[in-house]
């Protein structure tokens, strides 16, 4: 039985968490991310303010009423004449106000939306419920795509060209950037920027659907050379097993329905519909962030998707028991 107390701590500890860390706007690591947090805090601050003296001025003529007039129509000349003095102020001072917030609001958009030389460039692409990546290049060759986690190097604008395959998604990754829609049919267009090297986690922000809630992505910022390294090893094809286990485990993934959705570069499986697997085993969640990556986390996921995330396009592959575990293998092996 867990105390009252260690109710409270698990509370607060959820509480604060929520302010800092890989998922908060409260916590930006980035200038498009900044610019919001100051945005929202410039805000808060003189609304806070406004709220203030509203709740004091109540309160005081609350404290001050008199009781009624004798007389409504006798009008004291010198009294009318000030408070259509202080009235006239006040919404002059409320005009003031207002445009000081859409100038504040304005100049933050010109830091979100200003131009900016982005040389990388990712078209994401938002599925029911997962995120396709393509890194684009002009070279078609360095051209590579991978899903619910991207790499980028730290304090460069990334431009993101959104898409969706099916309903309206929204990206979010709160510590980075503001929210943009994915729309079938159209492409928005999202720059972000991390200042600092770390993962920051994002969540589609639209409902989507049954598993709209697991729906995450990763954003992995890295130092340029760390990044270079990770997007040569990404554009190479999948290494060939080196061990029994894992070429008996391939052996399961082409000859399994596998292959009519997913792609392993270098395999021979070319399926567009899913997730591109060939560095798989190279990510730190697999599912859009239902499960951490590991062997056993894959085989649960391929044997009953539909028990991880009801309502999952995902098929269950109907796999002999001992064609599960080389098949885990062999997608673990995929870095
Ligand atoms: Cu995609 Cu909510």
């Amino acid at each position: 039985m867990r105390s009252p107390r260690h109710a409270v701590v698990v509370a607060a500890s959820l509480a604060l968490a929520g302010c800092e860390g890989w998922q908060s706007s409260l916590d930006p690591k980035g200038p498009h991310a900044s610019a919001i947090h100051d945005l929202f805090w410039f805000f808060t601050a003189v609304c806070a303010l406004v709220w203030a003296l509203v709740v004091l001025a109540l309160a005081w003529a609350l404290w001050r009423r008199r009781g009624l007039r004798p007389d409504p129509l006798s009008i004291q000349g010198g009294r009318e004449r000030r408070l259509t003095i202080v009235v006239s102020t006040l919404v002059a001072l409320t005009g003031v106000t207002l445009i000081g917030l859409t100038i504040a609001s304005y100049a933050s958009q010109r830091r979100l939306f200003g131009p900016q030389e982005a040389r990388l460039t990712i078209r994401i692409t938002g599925h029911q419920w997962w995120w396709d990546a393509v890194y684009e290049d002009p070279d078609p060759q360095r051209t590579f795509s991978t899903a619910n986690e991207i790499h980028v190097p730290v304090n460069q604008p990334v431009l993101l060209k959104l898409e969706a395959s099916d309903v309206i998604h929204s990206l979010w990754v709160p510590s980075l950037a503001g929210k943009q829609d994915l729309i079938p049919g159209r492409q928005n267009l999202l720059t972000i920027q991390a200042d600092r090297a770390g993962v920051y986690r994002g969540q589609c922000a639209e409902f989507c659907g049954w598993q709209h809630a697991h729906m995450g992505f990763l954003v992995v910022a890295q130092p340029q050379q760390d990044f270079d390294a990770w997007r040569n090893q990404q554009i190479v094809a999948r290494a060939p097993p080196d061990d029994e286990l894992r070429k008996q485990g391939e052996g399961v993934f082409l000859s399994s329905t596998c292959v009519t959705c997913h792609t392993v570069r270098g395999a021979g499986a070319g399926g567009r519909v899913g997730p591109d697997l060939t560095h798989v085993g190279g990510r730190q969640y697999i599912a859009a962030g239902a499960l951490r990556m590991s062997a056993e986390a894959l085989a649960a996921w391929i044997v009953d998707p539909q028990g991880v995330k009801p309502g999952v396009h995902m098929p269950a592959t109907p796999l002999r028991p001992d064609q599960v575990q080389p098949l885990a293998a062999y997608l673990e092996g995929l870095k």
